[in-house]
């Protein structure tokens, strides 16, 4: 179960949801650009449209505009201002075969019954105290052969966010990340940098990388 401070980082997200697509965050754009793209690749590499389960979802501006690519997208977020959101973007989409769950795999809710092709985590690791618990409950809702994807900052010196308050990780380490997966039984099909975010820091521009893991579950 993750601290107090968590709910208070809910309700955060929940305020900010509805002024989150039009803020203007230079940064944001370019960044949900380079997972939409990263994300694309994952989907791509499946013969016939997966299911995606796109975890810690916000308003869908990553996932959202890969859904004819998709057989169906599961938004799941903590947050109901981010889901009502996730839920207005798709319906302004015109699109079917997309549905919102509350859930935080951080605690100890039960797990949903079905299970997807792909479980897709962009930006939220950074906010889940205990990862490899966190992996264990993620890889129930993939089904066998299933695929991970896993995008976040690498680790940074607590500057990335103006404000850490939720914040239970100043960025990942990718490589461990990618042995406590293959721990599990899983194989790393890629780890790679996908993107820089530039973000002004006393002065000057500061880089914060961001990588892509793709983890497939052994069958
Ligand atoms: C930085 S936003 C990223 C949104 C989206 N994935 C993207 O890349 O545009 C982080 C999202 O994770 C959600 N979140 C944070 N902690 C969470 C948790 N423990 N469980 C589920 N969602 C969480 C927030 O509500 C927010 O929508």
């Amino acid at each position: 179960m993750q601290p107090d401070s968590f709910k208070a980082d809910r309700e955060r997200f929940d305020r900010d949801a509805a002024l989150w697509d039009g803020c203007p965050n230079p940064h944001r754009a370019a960044l949900a650009s380079a997972c939409r793209e990263a994300l694309a690749g994952v989907i791509e590499g499946f013969a016939t449209s997966p299911s995606l389960f796109d975890y810690g979802c916000g308003t869908g501006a990553v996932s959202l505009p890969l859904a004819q690519m998709c057989a169906s997208i599961t938004g799941c977020d903590f947050s109901e201002g981010m889901l009502a959101q996730f839920a207005k973007n798709a319906a302004s989409l015109g699109l079917d075969r997309v549905r919102t769950l509350q859930l935080d795999l951080s605690g100890e809710a039960p797990i949903p019954p079905e299970r997807y092709d792909i479980a897709h985590c962009g930006m939220v690791m950074h906010h889940i105290v205990d990862i490899p618990a966190f992996f264990c409950r993620i890889s129930e809702v993939l089904r066998h052969g299933g695929t991970l994807s896993l995008i976040d900052a690498e680790p940074e010196d607590g500057s990335f966010h103006d404000d850490n308050s939720g914040v239970a990780h100043y960025g990942l380490n990718p490589d461990q990340l990618c042995q406590q997966l293959e721990g599990m039984g899983y194989d790393i099909i890629h780890s790679r940098r996908i993107h820089t975010v530039e973000k002004p820091r006393a002065g000057q521009m500061k880089p914060y990388p961001i990588f892509h893991i793709v983890a497939r579950m052994q069958d």
